[in-house]
């Protein structure tokens, strides 16, 4: 029998993890002991064309998809918290697992939906929320089980590091970096939640949770963007050897409070993010036995974020592959660091 997949969404990232269960459907069989086969995938847009195996269902209603098929994984990739949310709830509490890459939602509502899983036996997978294709949610629930995390530090969005960089490197004006951003579809048309650090918050509130198992009050943490910093400022920085980087940190102090921040910073060469430059992530973790450990890697794009959604996928398939697969993410789900 095959594992039957309910994606939702079909965008940069659903569209890039169809292709991946197309093409490396071998490779899969033997991973996970078995076919993986996408049966129905969820669009709001009906009208457009897409391009899928004639037996998958395309539809706008997700409730039908869980009403007349056997679903044994949801991979969630839509943007926004509903209606993303509503639909990962009706598929936990039928004790379906859930795979998501949407940072968000899991911002706002991870907690809630990590207790729904537990409740119904099942698990949610969000590697995908935190940079991309880098392994940082595993990386962290396996540090978990024997360090102590004290803080975590990361440049989280591709798009404001491309324009810093490129300010730096080509002597930019920030909204000219900005424009060619966007011609090379690194920017969103909207590049709001990018440059203001908006996205970077939520994947630290993300860690946060996943880390200290708690999010401080979101109004007390600051958040800056870095659409005020100029050519000048940069260039009068990079004479002392220093560059403006756009890091998102978190620190747990022995008193029980957490700090964290979102802003541009003045970073020198010995710090282990100043090479991280055009839309690269890294992310630095700080712990008791291990020191600073970073990872770097591609923060954006559909192959790295499928590349995450799968390292979830073989997670949930194959670490408990006596138990039933919705008790797959439990082992990670309950490590804990305070
Ligand atoms: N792009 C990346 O590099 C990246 C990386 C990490 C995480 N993510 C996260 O992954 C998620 C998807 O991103 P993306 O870049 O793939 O977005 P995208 O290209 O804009 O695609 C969004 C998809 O969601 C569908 N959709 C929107 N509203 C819907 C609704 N109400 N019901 C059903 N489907 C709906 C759209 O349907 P139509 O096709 O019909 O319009 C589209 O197929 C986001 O949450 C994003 O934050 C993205």
């Amino acid at each position: 029998m095959a594992i039957n997949v309910a994606l939702i969404g079909f965008g940069t990232v659903g569209s890039s993890v169809y292709q991946l269960i197309q093409s490396r459907q071998e490779k899969l069989r033997v991973l996970l002991g078995q076919e993986i086969k996408v049966t129905d995938i969820v669009i709001k847009n009906l009208n457009k064309t897409r391009r899928v195996a004639h037996d998958v269902r395309l539809t706008n209603s997700f409730e039908k998809v869980l009403a007349t098929e056997r679903i044994d994984v949801v991979i969630e990739a839509i943007v926004g918290v509903e209606p993303a949310c509503t639909y990962i709830e009706q598929a936990l509490k039928q004790g379906i697992p859930v795979i998501t890459a949407n940072k968000a939602l899991f911002a706002h509502k991870g907690s809630v939906l990590k207790h729904l899983a537990e409740k119904h036996q099942t698990g949610i997978g969000y590697e995908a929320t935190v940079a991309g294709g880098i392994p940082i949610i595993r990386t962290l629930l396996e540090l978990m089980s024997i360090n102590h995390i004290s803080k975590v530090e990361g440049i989280f969005n591709g798009t404001a590091n491309y324009i810093l960089t490129d300010m730096r490197v080509n002597n930019r004006q920030f909204a000219e970096s900005l424009k060619l951003a966007q011609s090379l579809g690194y920017a969103e048309l909207d590049p709001d939640n990018d440059i203001k650090g908006i996205d970077a918050f939520y994947k630290l509130m993300i860690l946060c949770e996943t880390i200290f198992k708690q999010s401080p009050e979101w109004n007390d943490v600051s958040v800056t963007g870095i659409d005020q910093i100029t050519p000048l400022d940069i260039e009068v920085e990079a004479l002392r050897d220093k560059r403006y980087k756009l890091i998102a940190e978190a620190q747990y102090n022995s008193d029980g409070s957490l700090h964290a921040e979102v802003g541009p910073k003045l970073i020198d060469n010995e710090h282990p993010l100043y090479g991280v430059e055009g839309v690269e992530n890294a992310v630095t973790i700080h712990s008791d036995l291990l020191g600073a450990l970073t990872l770097k890697g591609p923060g954006a794009g559909g192959e790295a974020t499928a590349s995450a959604i799968f390292s979830d996928l073989l997670a949930l398939f194959t670490q408990n592959s006596k138990s039933k697969a919705s008790d797959a993410f439990k082992p990670v789900t309950s490590a804990s660091n305070v």
